[in-house]
């Protein structure tokens, strides 16, 4: 686990998306699949891949984005729906075409049948090779995708209950928190899990609890976001209030400088 304190959340963006570019840019073999996160968190670090392709160090034009998770009942054209989110916010900043990104289907009439394309959507991701990068951020409950406290760290993709906590956190997306929907599909955090390289932004003094926990505390289905503790290839990228509850941070700081080539 590489973790990165910047001292500033611009600058934190520009470590993760060069975390990216490093995870997509050794893959050799066929068109890259890049695992997309919403929220504010990860803003600064599209933009700065947007930078990238304007600089020609990337394309996007065929890369697959696959969404971590989308709200259940609001039609993928409602402004709020994250496939919505993600073309505006990711999508066109990036230059990835609108018909290159997968989004779990939450407008099922049943829950067999949101079940069934829950199922679908880990079997696609499977099928086109698995996700190279997984862009991820962290709820303030340590959630990460819509995995609230108390997912398996073995789940795969499916229907979940918002926590309060969440939905309190979403509402200002909203009007009011009566129109934030109770229910999402997410990606599983066993799903999550076999990305090739997970890269975590957050920023801000309202997560440093939940990556303090995630980073520094046990393994346990009460911060979901400490299931990274098992990948073997995760970039983890703050700012200097995200960090503040870390009590290791000499240590990330003096692996941050590289190793010795004197040694
Ligand atoms: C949302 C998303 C997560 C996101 C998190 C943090 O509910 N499902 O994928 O990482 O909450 O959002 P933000 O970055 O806006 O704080």
């Amino acid at each position: 686990m590489e973790v990165l304190i910047a001292a500033n959340p611009a600058s934190a963006a520009a470590h993760a998306a060069s975390a990216v570019l490093e995870g997509l840019l050794r893959v050799k073999r066929r068109d890259t699949v890049l695992g997309l996160a919403t929220g504010s968190s990860p803003l600064g670090l599209y933009a700065e891949l947007g930078a990238a392709v304007a600089r020609g160090d990337i394309d996007f034009s065929t890369t697959l984005g696959f969404a971590l998770d989308e709200y259940i009942g609001i039609s993928p054209s409602h402004r709020q729906s994250y496939r919505q989110t993600l073309i505006n916010d990711a999508c066109s900043v990036i230059g990835l075409p609108e018909s290159n990104l997968n989004v779990p289907d939450g407008m099922g009439a049943t829950r067999a049948a949101i079940t069934a394309a829950a199922d679908a959507y880990d079997a696609k991701i499977a099928a086109v090779g698995g996700i190279d990068v997984q862009i991820l951020g962290i709820g303030s409950n340590g959630h990460v995708g819509f995995n609230e406290p108390g997912s398996s760290l073995a789940s795969r993709t499916r229907i979940m209950r918002l926590a309060n906590q969440t939905r309190a956190d979403n509402a200002r997306f909203f009007d009011g928190i009566e129109h934030v929907p109770t229910h999402c599909v997410t990606q599983g955090l066993g799903t999550l899990r076999e990305a090739r390289r997970l890269v975590l932004i957050a920023t801000g003094s309202a997560k440093a609890a939940a990556v303090a926990a995630a980073i520094e505390g046990p393994l346990s289905a009460s911060c979901p976001a400490s299931v990274l503790q098992l990948h073997p290839d995760v970039v983890i990228c703050l700012d200097e209030a995200a960090a503040a509850g870390l009590l290791n941070r000499e240590y990330y700081d003096a692996s941050a400088l590289g190793f010795p080539v004197t040694v």
